[in-house]
């Protein structure tokens, strides 16, 4: 039965939230669909992978609110979140929410959907471009590759303790991982990898930044990655590849690559060695 508040959301029949995937950071990497529905908002609540000149696109009048997750700090809490998403559409705006890469991958867009369902208010997903498979490919990395990789697996390492922890185990036999949130658990995902056989001498690349013009790849080993990531001081937000795709990066963009050097694939397919 719907209560009162719900049927009075329901009236307010023009409202509606909009999950849109951003893309993984180069703006153009949003879809036609997401832009289309940004230039409709009244609202756009935002979060902190979202690469701010995509808010240009939303008309001049609508209110952008920050609801970045910062590591360690949540300037809004899902809660908040929740309440602003659902009262604003309750009201009759379009509301935009617009999250990094696709809302459904380890992005909270469930939970928010769940919630808009919930209160019955309308909502609706724009998939997005996730940094899970645009980045390591923007890099030059396919995370799939015939005879070398038939299989890819995406986690985080956030959860990497508790009950919610991955199953090394069971992560250690896929052909490529693909790690977000890692970071600051590298040494934990190395090791438990290790453990569960994968051999020390596995290339692994993480890429900082991806598709953004300060992107920066570090490549190494399950031996000596962290020891990289330490020199060069590896920060968040970036995505750990982990597998002998790595290693066709180099062929792929038909150069010798210097660590900290970005090559776009399109200028190294234009200029082969
Ligand atoms: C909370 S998750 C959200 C993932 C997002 N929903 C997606 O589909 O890409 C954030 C993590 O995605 C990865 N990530 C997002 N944007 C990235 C980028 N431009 N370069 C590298 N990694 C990125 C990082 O691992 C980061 O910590």
């Amino acid at each position: 039965m719907l209560t009162k508040q719900r049927m009075e959301y329901r009236r307010a029949s023009t409202g509606i939230v909009y999950l849109i995937g951003a893309g993984p950071g180069d703006p153009d990497l949003i879809t036609v669909r997401g832009q289309n529905c940004l230039r409709q908002a009244d609202v756009v609540v935002y979060d902190r992978l979202v690469n701010e000149a995509l808010l240009a696109e939303a008309p001049p009048g609508a209110e952008r609110l920050f609801a970045g997750k910062m590591p360690g700090y949540h300037s809004l809490s899902q809660q908040a979140i929740n309440r602003i998403l659902i009262e604003r559409a309750g009201a009759g705006q379009v509301v935009v929410r617009l999250k990094g890469g696709d809302p459904f991958v380890f992005g909270r867009g469930g939970e928010e959907a769940a919630a808009c369902a919930a209160a019955g208010v309308r909502w609706e997903v724009v998939p997005g471009v996730t940094s899970a498979v645009a980045v390591p490919t923007a890099a030059g990395i396919p995370v799939t590759h015939r005879h070398i990789s038939g299989a890819f697996a995406v986690v985080t390492a956030h959860r990497a303790n508790g009950q919610d922890a991955p199953n090394w185990a069971a992560l250690a036999q896929i052909d490529t991982l693909v790690v977000l949130m890692g970071v600051k658990r590298l040494p934990h995902v190395v090791a438990r990898l290790i453990e569960e056989g994968r051999a020390p001498e596995t290339p692994v690349a993480i890429i900082e930044r991806g598709t953004q013009a300060d992107e920066r790849v570090t490549i190494g080993t399950l031996a000596d990655i962290e020891q990289r990531a330490s020199t060069v001081g590896v920060r968040s937000p970036a995505t750990i590849v982990i597998g002998e795709v790595v290693r066709l990066r180099e062929q792929l963009l038909g150069l010798t690559i210097q660590p900290g050097v970005r090559l776009g694939i399109c200028d190294a397919l234009l200029t082969p060695a």
